[in-house]
């Protein structure tokens, strides 16, 4: 009988490639190559699963051209480059990969955080400016992280890690916001108090955005909301571009509306904003939150689980939508 076949549209580790080989037909992309939707949409011709990053858009018109498509797994925990309900009106189940990056992405919003309070990135580049030739007392003072009040807007798994580690590592102040509370033993442990989108703006010593990406979310933080931040507040983005309006942050660090800001995800990604890149007390890195080697692994070998568990039982692990189940 011949193999079920399925795309894996970008470069992963080649041992879970190699696994995915010994129960499918896969077609691969191990040069990583950038492909338009014309091109991800003739690549996955005769394809029944796929396995994706945030990178690709799967949408009405990819499945309206591909009806046999009946799974894609995304390698990612946010899922804003999927059109979910077209899926499900395709009969093509979405899964994602919650739970196994939770604590590196959080960990990685916290190196992020400590790097903008306390201006690792921007000192860094003046030393290496060679300007570096003196002591002096207040050279590249920063904010003071231990003690002080960080908000959170998006309290759900990287959120609560987030709080967790800024509760009982740094002794952090935890307030946060969030479409809805959480339980009171989570708040408990996560030594964390509900407030107001407005009431955080205005209080938080450190911003931290960890809101998945929707038409809903779009823009949490503009020019309106970076006016009500404190002048000494800094802002960390490790959830998604578009969250933030990039051309109003850059305004407001220019401006030292507020301190600093770290950010990790931006709008139009890989394009950065070119007035982002202009201001000094900003710290940018490439989307890499969840980029540890052992996390990356996890990730790429859930997404592939998935295609498996779904493809060969008709049941995926951590499903986003419900469908008619699919034995290939
Ligand atoms: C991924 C992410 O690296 O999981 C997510 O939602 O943003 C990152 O961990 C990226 O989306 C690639 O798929």
């Amino acid at each position: 009988m011949p193999k079920t076949s399925i795309l894996v549209a970008r470069a992963i580790f080649p041992e879970v490639l190699q696994s995915l080989e010994q129960v499918f037909e896969v077609e691969n992309n191990q040069a990583d190559e950038v492909w338009s939707p014309a091109e991800l949409t003739r690549r996955m011709q005769g394809k029944v699963g796929a396995l994706t990053t945030g990178s690709e858009r799967i949408d009405a018109a990819l499945l309206q051209a591909n009806p046999q498509l009946r799974i894609v797994a995304n390698m990612a925990v946010g899922y804003n480059n999927f059109d979910v309900p077209a899926m499900t009106a395709a009969g093509v189940l979405a899964s994602n990969t919650p739970d196994v990056l939770t604590e590196t992405t959080a960990d990685f919003g916290f190196a992020l955080l400590m790097a903008t309070a306390r201006r690792v990135t921007e000192s860094e580049h003046y030393l290496r400016a060679g300007l570096w030739k003196k002591w002096s007392y207040d050279m590249f003072a920063g904010a003071e992280v231990h003690g002080s009040t960080i908000g959170i807007i998006g309290m759900g798994r990287i959120g609560q890690g987030i709080a967790r580690r800024a509760a009982h590592g740094f002794g952090m102040k935890v307030i946060y916001h969030n479409r809805s509370r959480l339980t009171s033993a989570l708040e408990a442990e996560c030594k964390a108090t509900y407030v107001s989108k407005q009431e955080l703006l205005q209080t938080a010593d450190h911003v931290m955005l960890v809101v998945p990406y929707s038409a809903e979310s779009h823009h949490t933080i503009g020019a309106a909301e970076l006016a009500q931040m404190k002048p000494t507040a800094t802002l960390v983005n490790i959830a998604r571009g578009g969250i933030v309006d990039d051309a109003a942050l850059a305004q407001a660090l220019a401006a030292r509306q507020i301190a600093a800001a770290g950010i990790d995800v931006f709008e139009g990604e890989p394009s950065v904003h070119p007035d982002l890149l202009k201001v000094p007390n900003v710290v940018l890195t490439p989307h890499i939150a969840s980029s540890t080697i052992q996390t990356r692994k996890a990730m790429a070998q859930l997404a592939a689980d998935n295609l498996v568990a779904y493809l060969t039982r008709g049941q995926a692990l951590t499903p986003l939508n419900t469908v008619p189940g699919a034995v290939a």
